[in-house]
């Protein structure tokens, strides 16, 4: 049977996974890594916290290990991410900076990041959930000390140390039409009017059945490509209460279905990415206790409804 990754190069598209930690120590894990996936997103690996954990000093161990499995099994990377509220390192959120010295911390930190992977990334999410649910921007260290325009300085610094990578902005409840993705769609346009180099736009896609299948995900996806930037499904899963039952997983798949399909229909929707792909190594138990089963394998590894009802979609 084709592998997901196969199916997807034959819509011009990817399908690839998350990898953090733990799946680096785990033979099967590994091996449909390997071979299911046609794309990589390190979870963890390339954040902040991992890369410049002191001032100036790098640590590009987690990020490349991620690298290297997948340039070993051609494997396609999404560089994620650059910049973020979360997981910053202690050093720079307990700093006290002025915007002249964050601006040179922020500078050097995406370019050397950058340039380490040069030539092997194919897209950078430069910001990371840059807006709040109503499409104000977040209060980040960034917003506060340096003003909106922290954005344009980023994708400008990123495109300058490889200009070949695809820069995207990337966030979540962006999957229809609404004021966090309304606000997206307003930056997206005015940094393109202004010459920013920005090429694309991340839908992380993390789903709960309990809140029901997002509407005009399609619609939201082709507004994005009409303004000419690319769009990916960036972090995928689709959680549920627990215990999964068999109807729970039938409409789970329904979703990862209908998700997939929303993407092949938007010519510019370039590929889907799961957030990992076994319940093994979600997080999300972690963050909802009650919440899980959220991704297309269970925690044996074994293929659920979600996996099969993808694979038809890409007609497999
Ligand atoms: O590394 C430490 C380890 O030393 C310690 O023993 C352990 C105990 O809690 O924690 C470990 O750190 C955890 C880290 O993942 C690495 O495993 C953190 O607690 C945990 O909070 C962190 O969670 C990550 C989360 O981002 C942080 O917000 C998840 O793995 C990661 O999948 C998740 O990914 C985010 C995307 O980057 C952005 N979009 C949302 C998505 C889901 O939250």
């Amino acid at each position: 049977p084709a592998p997901l990754g196969d199916l997807a190069k034959k819509h011009h598209r990817y399908f690839g996974s998350a990898v953090d930690g733990p799946g680096f120590a785990d033979p099967a894990y590994l091996k449909l890594l390997g071979s299911e996936f046609g794309q990589l997103t390190p979870a963890n690996a390339m954040k902040w916290y991992a890369t410049e954990p002191e001032r100036g000093v790098f640590d590009f161990t987690a990020a490349d290990q991620v690298v290297s499995f997948a340039r070993a099994h051609h494997q396609k990377v999404r560089g994620h991410t650059l910049l973020w509220h979360n997981q910053l390192p202690a050093w720079l959120t307990e700093g006290t900076w002025t915007a002249g010295e964050l601006r040179a911390v922020l500078k050097n930190h995406i370019q050397t990041v950058v340039r380490h992977h040069k030539g092997r990334i194919m897209h950078w999410d430069v910001v990371n959930e840059a807006f709040e649910e109503d499409g104000t921007y977040r209060e980040s260290l960034f917003y506060k000390t340096l003003g909106p325009g922290y954005i344009a300085d980023a994708l400008r610094w990123a495109h300058e140390a490889d200009p070949h990578a695809k820069l995207y902005l990337n966030d979540y409840n962006v999957d229809g039409i609404g004021p966090k993705s309304d606000a997206y769609h307003r930056l997206i346009k005015q940094l393109k009017a202004d010459g920013v180099p920005v090429d694309g736009f991340g839908i992380q896609g993390h789903l709960a059945l309990q809140y029901g299948f997002p509407a005009d995900v399609r619609q939201n996806m082709q507004r994005f490509a009409d303004l000419g930037v690319e769009v990916a499904v960036t972090e995928l899963d689709i959680r549920m209460r627990l215990p999964a039952t068999p109807e729970k997983l039938a409409t789970q798949a329904t979703w990862y279905a209908d998700y997939v399909e929303a993407c092949l229909a938007v010519e510019k929707c370039v590929g889907v990415t799961v957030w990992d792909y076994t319940d093994k190594y979600s997080w999300i138990p972690g963050v909802f206790p009650d919440e899980g089963a959220a991704l297309p394998y269970d925690e044996h590894l074994r293929p659920k409804p979600a996996y099969h009802a993808a694979k038809a979609v890409l007609g497999g």
